[in-house]
């Protein structure tokens, strides 16, 4: 249960965020696939993080501290057309610098569209992480957006291309930050993290 949350810090090197004495969750993805939205989602805040319809909105390491012993970590997006490669170049580094360097990240929440098939650059990040070590989950995002049937389907194709790769599959969510599908869920796999 979320009793408080509040905004720390915002940073743009994971050397100069707060210290690393408490669980933290990430949240990666695409570029407008609802990170922002998610937390505000699983905060019950409705501008706690920063959202847009225009991608390329968070382009920094944004912290949020819950109930005072534990954070929630909104970064950027990754594949913003718009931004100039050098900005791209910049965010990307900044990220993965932060997810492979952070010691007190406990899980990140790879968001994807649950609307669309799957993308080079989810399926690039899976390898990083998964190559690297990072303990993740893969988060469907917006699934107030399809019938719950077309919602399966994509679901299981997902697995489907997972599984040429892996014998084992990430544990998996599907949410709505309209619908707040997913919530309890997500909110009750972080808890068992931290009290494990
Ligand atoms: P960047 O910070 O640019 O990387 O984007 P982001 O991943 O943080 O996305 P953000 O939360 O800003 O949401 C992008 C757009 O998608 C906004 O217009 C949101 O209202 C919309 N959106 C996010 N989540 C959902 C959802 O679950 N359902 C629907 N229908 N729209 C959503
Ligand atoms: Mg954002």
């Amino acid at each position: 249960m979320i009793k408080e949350a509040k905004f720390i810090s915002s940073c743009d090197n994971y050397l100069k965020a707060p210290a690393a004495n408490k669980p933290e969750y990430a949240f990666i993805g695409r570029s407008n696939v609802g990170k922002s939205s998610l937390i505000n989602m699983l905060t019950n805040q409705k501008k706690l993080a920063k959202t847009s319809s225009t991608p390329g909105k968070t382009q920094l390491i944004n912290y949020f501290e819950v109930n005072d012993t534990w954070y929630l970590v909104d970064l950027p997006g990754y594949g913003f057309a718009k931004a100039s490669k050098e900005m791209r170049g910049k965010w990307d580094l900044m990220v993965w610098n932060y997810l492979t360097s952070r010691e007190s990240l406990c899980c990140v929440f790879l968001l994807i569209d649950i609307r669309l098939e799957a993308q080079k650059s989810d399926l690039q990040m899976i390898t990083n992480l998964g190559e690297n070590g990072i303990p993740f989950a893969i988060v469907f995002t917006k699934a107030d957006k399809l019938k719950p049937n077309e919602m399966m389907r994509n679901v299981a194709l997902y697995k489907q291309i997972l599984k040429q790769n892996w014998e084992e599959l990430p544990i998996m969510f599907i949410t709505s930050a309209e619908s707040m599908r997913g919530k309890d869920d997500l909110l009750g796999y972080i808890e068992s993290i931290n009290n494990g």
